[in-house]
């Protein structure tokens, strides 16, 4: 069986150095924050090139201390995409502000710059792309209407470490960004975490207080804050595992490159394109099909895993409904939601289990006609 994901072939490879740093951080009895988080935020901080990196203890609460740091409040309008997981519109909301959602292009199947200026209206004080799957937005042209319009930009880069823009790493090319650190993210901790990254210094200080219950000196609460912060032992497990990212990128690339060159011509199967404007980092791998249910099944029975990121477009939940968007509204979120599979996609893929992917997708091409 080829899974879809395998996370424990990942910790196996690395055991030792997990073991020996989550044991070095318990020894230390700094449980939170403390000098492994701060090393962590240093060593990411250089990876990502950006001035400052506050670790959160997530990336849903990275989003949502990014917006309130940027000063977004109450009745502000949020521009972001339907096709995204929920915890990008879910963060918006959590600071009582309006999401206000833009269609998808339908090739990169990020946030469609030439649809954004029709939702911008007096309210609107931020943009939110979503860097999905591992593909940085186009942000030119996304930087040039929040210019125009004097509106901040947070990326959500929680599927994009070490994704690059024109040169430069997702997450500095906005106000801030919000990165995720969940287990099966390209960088996971053993466990939640998350980050914020910017280059605005008053942006990294209120991020830094509301993470520690608005406090930047201890028992001086300046704001009501939160408990927002990252545990000693995740950051240990990320500052191993941030030594094998490049490496782990280039091998997800590596497999990338394998689907893109042997699964060409098919006619059933759509493969995701990548724009020439930057490299994808590939935490997903999604091709779309018309016929889902049969497809998985297909595989499955080819002992083939795979996955759906995600099978409904926010507006299309029943959580999200009050938003008062209609299914319809937005053509190509809904039609990626109801196609998209995620092929198997993880840095310790063998060539062999590449070979099996391939030619399982190319026989059920074929069985289509
Ligand atoms: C696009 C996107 N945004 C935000 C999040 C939230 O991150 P977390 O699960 O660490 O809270 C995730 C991951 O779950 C995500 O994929």
């Amino acid at each position: 069986m080829v899974p879809f994901l395998d996370l424990k072939q990942q910790y196996l490879g690395i055991r030792e150095e997990i073991i020996e740093a989550v044991t070095r951080t318990l020894d230390s009895g700094a449980f939170i924050l403390g000098p492994e988080v701060a090393a962590f935020e240093e060593e990411f901080r250089v990876f990502t090139g950006t001035e400052y990196v506050i670790g959160t203890s997530s990336g849903t609460t990275a989003l949502q201390l990014a917006l309130l740091s940027m000063g977004i409040q109450p009745g502000d309008e949020v521009i972001t995409v339907p096709h995204t997981f929920v915890a990008t519109v879910a963060a918006i909301l959590y600071v009582g502000a309006k999401p206000v959602l833009v269609d998808i292009d339908p090739k990169t199947y990020t946030l469609d710059p030439e649809k954004v200026r029709a939702a911008i209206t007096p309210k609107t004080r931020c943009i939110m792309p979503v860097h999905l799957y591992g593909q940085v937005a186009d942000m030119d042209p996304i930087l040039d209407i929040a210019n125009e319009f004097g509106l901040v930009i947070l990326e959500d880069a929680a599927q994009a470490h070490a994704a690059t823009y024109k040169g430069r790493k997702a997450g500095s090319l906005g106000n801030s960004a919000g990165f995720s650190f969940y287990p099966g993210k390209n960088l996971g901790a053993c466990g939640e975490g998350g980050a914020i990254a910017t280059n605005d210094p008053e942006v990294a200080r209120k991020a830094r207080m509301l993470r520690d219950w608005g406090q930047e000196k201890k028992y001086h609460h300046e704001v009501v804050g939160f408990n927002a912060r990252l545990e000693a032992v995740q950051a240990a497990v990320l500052r191993v595992k941030l030594n094998y990212l490049a490496g782990w990128t280039a091998n997800r690339r590596a497999v990338a490159t394998r689907y893109a060159n042997e699964l060409t011509g098919l006619n059933h199967v759509t493969l995701p394109k990548v724009a020439e404007y930057g490299e994808h980092s590939f935490h997903i791998y999604p091709v779309l099909v018309k016929d889902r249910p049969g497809f998985m099944s297909y595989l499955q029975e080819q002992g083939v895993g795979s996955g759906i990121h995600y099978p409904f477009a926010v507006h299309q939940l029943n959580g999200y409904k009050h938003l008062g968007y209609l299914d319809g509204d937005f053509p190509e979120a809904e039609r990626v939601a109801a196609q998209c599979v995620s092929l198997p996609m993880f840095p310790e893929m063998t060539s062999e289990m590449v070979d099996k992917v391939v030619v399982a997708v190319r026989a059920y091409d074929q069985s289509q006609g």
